[in-house]
């Protein structure tokens, strides 16, 4: 949940290096940041509570502009509050080492109390420090930095992504280590670099190693990354290329990275689907191992896991597959999944969804569904991530770098993944015809223009109109029935992470069994009512609605819903399975708006983080 960076570079400089790197890193954490540089033969930190622009004000002076090697930190806070004090970087008593770590030391408490009867004395509530004080401790003992850490780690229980580095290098090394989230590292022409996220690394190179959890890797100037695990052992960690534009990484002309990812959903579609359609059979090529017909005729059960937006995706994929393959799907919060007691078996799909392929609940119910036999594909946007690397297939999404907390062009090219899977699955099956497998990826192609319809100066301002009309409202309810259901979700979701608004999703057809006492005319009511074989009971719904003074807005393509409604945003008619993929657009717009009229931190939401590794 935090981002920690570090450099050593050939030229002075390297805190401007790594407070680029920590903007780029923002969105895992914010609430506080920090740097630690060797400047003149000493261990320079600062640090400050709140947003990075607080640490860089304080940067301002220029005081270690001459340092080349240096880590950094930006937090969300686990342990204390954020303050001052408790920002990383930690350093130990006699400022020997200096470290910043993200996860949790879960047996600090008792490291911490051995440390403290020894005569330790703690200057923060982290658990962090727990580690500086160890590592600090064993290079007083005179181990290098690189086994100081190794020996220190060994102690540990918990997960961790951690930097270091130490006054006896005098800057020629940092230490680095993994084991939970994410960490990688890289040697570029000018320096050479580690980063909780490729985007930060991607300025100086595209060529990437991603350490493995237990791996410990120690970075000097001019040569390749040294990695081992724990222990010692050498290990090869070839180095990865990575596509991704370091311009995708930059909000353009968009006021914030919410907007700018929305509007760049037409090309993550085609981006994630295009090249892997296949007209003439009618069917979709992954190009990657996993998918063959032997392979997917062998499951008869797919168990879907995930976490909030990826959770949603993971709804509509159960419509997808069951209705286009024939095969039954469950879904469950993976926070849930991993503390009931599945039943699972070798002939079940076990199907994680995820962003960053960093979740920790999502990595866990992963985890459960192998070792109880279940084979294991994702559906993911992070290349070399955790998720990624531990399943045993991938459908990568294709939608580049999403900044903004609140997901929007993943979830997309989630519910674009999940469609092409079941049309793989139909076709391998024998469930869908030719003809079928054709019409479905014909009808993908289609999409793309009614998408950019929906982004369209006249769509945007009827959407920004009727959050102006709704911003007092006390409440949003969000209606959705059949495949369009997770998108009532989606809605709700959506809005009370930015506009933090009390808004809550339901499928239309629940609603007269409690929700409809909140129904008054301060009630605003989000009907997703699109043209399909539900259109006619999504109406009835919206007359009992309409019936107790509720306000209602249609986001959809069903006229009839439409004239019904007090304010509306039409959605071009397209296939039944892919209206969830233009019906998000507008609630995502809406939950936009509504935030940016209240002036609200649209791209950094209060309390988040985009990347949860924390249970
Ligand atoms: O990286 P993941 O897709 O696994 O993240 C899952 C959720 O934490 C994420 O979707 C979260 O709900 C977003 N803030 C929603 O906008």
């Amino acid at each position: 949940m935090c981002g920690i960076v570090g450099a050593i570079q050939r030229d002075a400089g390297v805190v401007q290096t790594l407070l680029e790197g920590l903007r780029l890193l923002e969105y895992r954490g914010y609430d506080s940041a920090g740097v630690a540089v060797l400047d003149a033969g000493a261990i320079a930190i600062r640090r400050k509570a709140g947003r990075l622009e607080r640490l860089e004000l304080a940067l301002t002076d220029g005081a270690l502009s001459a340092a080349r090697a240096g880590i950094g930190h930006t937090r969300w806070a686990t342990h204390g509050p954020p303050s001052d004090e408790n920002a990383h970087p930690h350093t130990d008593a006699e400022g020997r080492v200096a470290l910043v770590h993200n996860g949790i030391v879960e047996n600090w408490a008792e490291l911490r109390a051995e440390l403290e009867a020894s005569g330790v004395r703690f200057a923060s509530d982290t658990d962090t420090e727990v580690l500086a004080h160890l590592v600090g401790r064993e290079v007083a003992r005179g181990s290098s930095l690189f086994d100081a850490v190794r020996a220190s780690l060994a102690r540990v229980r918990g997960y961790y992504a951690i930097a270091a580095l130490s006054l006896e290098e005098q800057g020629a090394r940092l230490v680095c280590a993994r084991s939970g989230p994410p960490l990688a590292v890289a040697a570029g022409p000018d320096g050479v670099y580690l980063a909780s996220d490729v985007l930060a690394l991607i300025a100086h190179t595209r060529d990437v190693v991603f350490l493995e959890d237990g791996d410990v890797a120690e970075l000097e100037l001019g040569r390749a990354p040294r990695v081992t695990r724990i222990d010692g052992t050498p290990v090869e960690r070839p180095a990865r290329r990575v596509e991704w534009d370091p311009e995708a990484a930059g909000k353009g002309s968009f006021p914030h990275f919410m907007l700018k990812e929305i509007h760049e959903q037409p090309d993550v579609l085609a981006r994630t689907a295009f090249d892997r359609l296949r007209l003439e059979s009618g069917d979709v090529d992954f190009g990657v191992p996993g998918f063959s017909d032997a392979e997917l005729r062998a499951i008869d059960r797919v168990q879907v896991v995930a976490c909030g937006t990826a959770l949603h995706a993971g709804w509509i994929a159960r419509y997808l597959i069951e209705g286009l393959a024939r095969v039954p799907v469950d879904v469950d919060y993976a926070s849930e999944f991993r503390y009931r007691e599945p039943v699972l078996s070798a002939s079940t799909l076990a199907l994680a969804i995820s962003q960053s392929g960093e979740t920790a609940d999502t990595l866990a119910a992963l985890r459960l569904a192998r070792s109880l036999g279940a084979r294991t594909t994702a559906i993911c946007n992070v290349l070399g991530s955790t998720l990624v690397r531990e399943a045993q297939a991938t459908i990568l999404t294709q939608a580049g770098p999403e900044i903004g907390v609140a997901s929007t062009k993943a979830f997309v090219a989630q519910c674009v993944a999940a469609y092409l899977f079941a049309v793989r699955l139909g076709r391998a099956r024998g469930v869908l015809s030719l003809q079928q497998g054709r019409e479905l990826v014909s009808d993908l192609r289609l999409l793309r223009p009614q998408m950019e319809s929906l982004l369209g100066e006249r769509a945007v301002s009827e959407v920004r109109a009727i959050a102006r009309q709704n911003q007092s409202q006390r409440g949003f309810l969000f209606l959705g029935r059949g495949i369009n259901y997770p998108i009532a979700l989606e809605g709700a979701l959506k809005l009370k992470e930015i506009s933090y608004v009390h808004a809550e999703g339901y499928p239309a057809g629940e609603m007269k069994h409690g929700p409809i006492a909140l129904i008054d005319p301060e009630m605003s009511i989000l009907v997703v009512a699109s043209r399909g074989p539900l259109a006619e009971k999504v109406r009835s719904n919206l007359e009992q609605v309409r019936a107790r003074g509720g306000h209602v807005i249609v986001i959809g393509s069903d006229e009839e819903s439409i004239a019904k409604s007090d304010e509306h945003v039409r959605v071009p008619v397209c296939s039944e399975w892919l209206s969830p993929i233009l019906n998000v657009i507008p609630l995502q717009l809406v939950a936009y708006h509504m935030a940016d009229l209240k002036g609200l931190d649209i791209d950094k939401p209060r309390n988040l983080a985009k990347s949860v590794t924390v249970e």
